[in-house]
């Protein structure tokens, strides 16, 4: 079976949790800190936060950022549901705009300025599949209107420009993200003032960790801040530095496959269309996803393309569409997200795929899409 998406593990990442074990230290020490600056260093900032999962550093940089009660946060809702979550944790109320369109599903500044009410106050963009929203727009927008902005770089590792332009970003390590520790985030914060909050909010708001009292032999803390506890462990920050030094080989294999797709697709599937293909956009190519044509019964594609060894996915159901979300905002309606989420069909992409692979993929969806009764 050609998965979706799968990490690639191996002797570094074994020999390195052995390490964090023989040395008996194996949470919040050297290799956290050194986990935080290499991931830094790689997307062009000064310092970064690891947290133990992007859902964690989104609520903790919406809280670090002062967004609660009473305040409304843009957020598409072409996403997963953790995007929206943290600003109901944060205390705060999501407003669900749409997407651009099926060529270019990332969030719409168009739909997000018409949504902009006096209590506005953050807007989250999320880098979808990997592709980076439009800097220069995105912070002229954030300017004009006085809003924080959060990129959801949870796709996005090693792309260039992501976590360039928020007053935070938020990277994702889950399993079957680019790279991975499990589970696992990072926040960048181009103020230190707001990165020192996260940190500090990331460990229940103590004044210091325990790795710092020992070394600096101050047994006192105080706590100054209502935090969490979002600690990353020695064993993923471990796991983390190794699968960093392979990020840019993997995202640049991951893009070859994608103009693999892109072609392969367009031979084959004429009528598929590709959001993104042959555009300029900046992008960590995390994902493959592909639009059907319209009256397509995407469940028996699903099913066909199983038969032929092929795993797909969906990404994502909107979020206003999800029961919770549902009976929050009734009347929530955002055509274009609900046109695209029909009609989507996420496709295998890991560096693992060989280019033969994504021409069998291509073959077999050609194939589905000509069985009897697929097109209604
Ligand atoms: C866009 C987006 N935001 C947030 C998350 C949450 O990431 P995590 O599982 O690390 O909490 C994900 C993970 O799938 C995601 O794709």
């Amino acid at each position: 079976m050609l998965l979706v998406s799968e990490p690639t593990l191996g002797e570094q990442e074994k020999a390195a949790l052995a390490a964090v074990i023989a040395s008996n230290w194996i949470t919040m020490g050297d290799r956290v800190r050194a986990f935080e600056a290499a991931f830094a260093a790689a997307h062009g900032a000064d310092d970064a936060v690891a947290v133990n999962s992007c859902t964690a550093g989104l609520h903790l940089a919406l809280a670090a950022l002062e967004i609660g009660p009473g305040d409304a946060v843009l957020v598409p809702s072409l996403s997963f549901v953790a995007t929206a979550n943290c600003v109901l944790h944060a205390g705060a109320a999501p407003v669900f705009v749409d997407i651009d369109g099926p060529g270019r599903p990332l969030i719409s500044i168009e739909d997000a300025a018409c949504r902009c009410t006096e209590r506005t106050r953050a807007v989250v963009v999320v880098h979808y599949a990997g592709a980076v929203a439009d800097r220069e727009a995105w912070r002229g927008f954030a300017v004009a209107k006085g809003l924080r902005l959060i990129e959801d770089a949870a796709q996005a590792a090693g792309a260039p420009g992501a976590g360039s332009f928020g007053d935070a970003a938020v990277f994702s390590f889950y399993g079957n993200k680019n790279m991975t520790t499990a589970e696992g985030g990072m926040v960048i914060a181009r103020d230190p003032a707001v990165l020192s909050i996260v940190r500090q909010l990331r460990g229940h708001g103590m004044t210091s960790s325990t790795r710092e009292r020992i070394d600096t032999r101050t047994p006192g803390y105080d706590v100054t801040r209502l935090g969490w506890n979002y600690r990353l462990d020695e064993l993923r920050a471990a796991i983390g530095s190794v699968q960093l030094q392979s990020l840019t080989k993997w995202n640049d294999r991951r893009a070859m496959l994608t103009r693999c797709y892109w072609e392969a697709l367009a031979e084959r599937c004429p009528d598929v269309q590709v959001p993104f293909a042959n555009g300029n956009i900046a992008s960590a190519y995390h994902i493959l996803p592909a639009v059907l044509p319209e009256m397509t019964d995407r469940d028996r594609i699903m099913a066909l393309m199983r038969d032929a060894g092929v795993q797909t996915t969906v990404h994502y159901p909107p979020i206003h569409t999800l029961s919770f979300y549902r009976e929050k905002g009734p009347s929530v309606s955002l055509p274009r997200t609900e046109a695209f989420a029909r009609r989507e069909l996420t496709l295998p992409l890991h560096p693992k795929l060989t280019e033969q692979d994504v021409v069998h993929v291509a073959d077999a969806l050609r194939r589905s899409l000509a069985w009897p009764g697929v097109r209604r």
